[in-house]
């Protein structure tokens, strides 16, 4: 969106053709107007262009596409919660069935994708779908952008073929290495904060393969692709403790494992955090993770739960050092 917004706009106007339908929605958060201030002057010049709205280039054909800014709510990602918000109402997920592509937005047949899919079409027609799928492999075709944070010397958006090897010659190649030199690989979260956290001992030597099955196979998930990488300082239990505050403010509230749960976690790190933890606590954190998991009316819940039910198990050493020993995994007494 913000180098090649034309492509977005081409991949829109292919899927309208496709689907019949004669309106796109780019659908943005808040935080991020700055993207849709350039959709929106893109999409001006495609207009005047006559690549948009009524009768593109003599067609027939009629498909126009408008920006619309939710209010900074994460479950407004979920595509449900997302049509709710551009119809106008509170950005609360929707049961399923009906889908939207059977019933969607304002009751009318809708596809939902993600930015990086719909910008694909047009380099996927451009180049043939068969050409296309063999720049991946046989299960995971294509291309995949990695966007990659953390402790990593050269951190930025990646393109990358599906099947690309490995992680660990990714990190410590492609990315630069370790931000901090002679800092050790400690923890990465593959695919945004939604999916298993993993420890260096699933990825160093493994040769953890960059694409879904890789994944999948090294303990946790391709996701969005979002890699956060961690060295040897960081403490998991903080790191847990931080994503399980971002899941309950993001909770929309709907349900009840979900925003109870979410927020019955969040009590419980911050007594871990003062000093308070109990060598009980990971077994009733758990337990909670496992109401929420599964139970939860859209899979904000299982995203809350998955990174505390694998922190728990790949880092041990960790919360034992809060919940037993009552010093940090870094060996600075908890501010009691
Ligand atoms: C809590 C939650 C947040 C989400 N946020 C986003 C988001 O920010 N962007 C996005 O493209 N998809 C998000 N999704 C996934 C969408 O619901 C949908 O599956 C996706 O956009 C489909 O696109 P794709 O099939 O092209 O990947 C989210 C899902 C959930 C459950
Ligand atoms: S799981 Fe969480 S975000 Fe999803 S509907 Fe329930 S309360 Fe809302």
């Amino acid at each position: 969106m913000e180098y090649d917004p034309h492509a977005l706009i081409e991949g829109m106007i292919i899927a309208g053709y496709t689907l019949g339908s004669n309106t796109g929605y780019v659908y943005g958060r808040g935080e991020y107007r700055y993207l849709l201030d350039i959709m929106d002057v893109a999409i001006n010049e495609a207009r005047a262009a006559g690549l948009l709205g009524k009768n593109i280039l003599g067609s027939g054909l009629d498909f126009d596409l408008h920006t619309h800014t939710g209010a900074g709510a994460y479950i407004c990602g979920e595509e449900t919660a997302l049509l709710s918000s551009l119809e106008g109402y509170r950005g609360h997920p929707r049961l399923k069935p009906p889908f939207p592509a059977i019933e969607g937005l304002y009751a009318s047949p809708t596809i939902v994708n993600n930015v990086e899919t719909l910008t694909s079409i047009p380099q996927i027609i451009n180049m043939g779908g068969i050409a296309w799928r063999d720049l991946g492999t046989e299960k995971s075709g294509g291309t995949k952008l990695w966007s990659i944070s953390g402790h990593v010397k050269k951190p930025g958006v990646y393109e990358l073929p599906m099947g690309y090897a490995d992680m660990e010659k990714f990190i410590h190649e492609d990315c630069g290495g370790m931000l901090r030199d002679g800092k050790k690989l400690k923890a990465v979260i593959p695919g945004g904060s939604s999916v298993y956290i993993i420890n260096a001992g699933q990825i160093l030597g493994q040769n953890v393969t960059l694409d879904y099955e890789g994944l999948v196979a090294a303990g946790s998930m391709l996701g969005t692709g979002g890699m956060m990488v961690m060295d040897e300082t960081v403490d998991i239990m903080e790191t847990t403790k931080n994503l399980t505050e971002f899941y309950k403010h993001e909770s929309c509230g709907w349900c009840t494992p979900c925003r109870e749960g979410t927020d019955w976690l969040v009590k419980i790190f911050n007594r871990i955090s003062i000093g308070g933890g109990r060598p009980e606590d990971a077994q009733l954190m758990l337990d909670i993770c496992d109401n929420i998991e599964g139970k939860s009316f859209c899979p904000l819940g299982d995203a809350a739960a998955w990174p505390i039910q694998s922190a728990i198990k790949q880092f041990p050493g960790d919360f034992k050092k809060w919940l037993v020993d009552n010093t940090s995994a870094n060996g600075v007494s908890p501010n009691v």
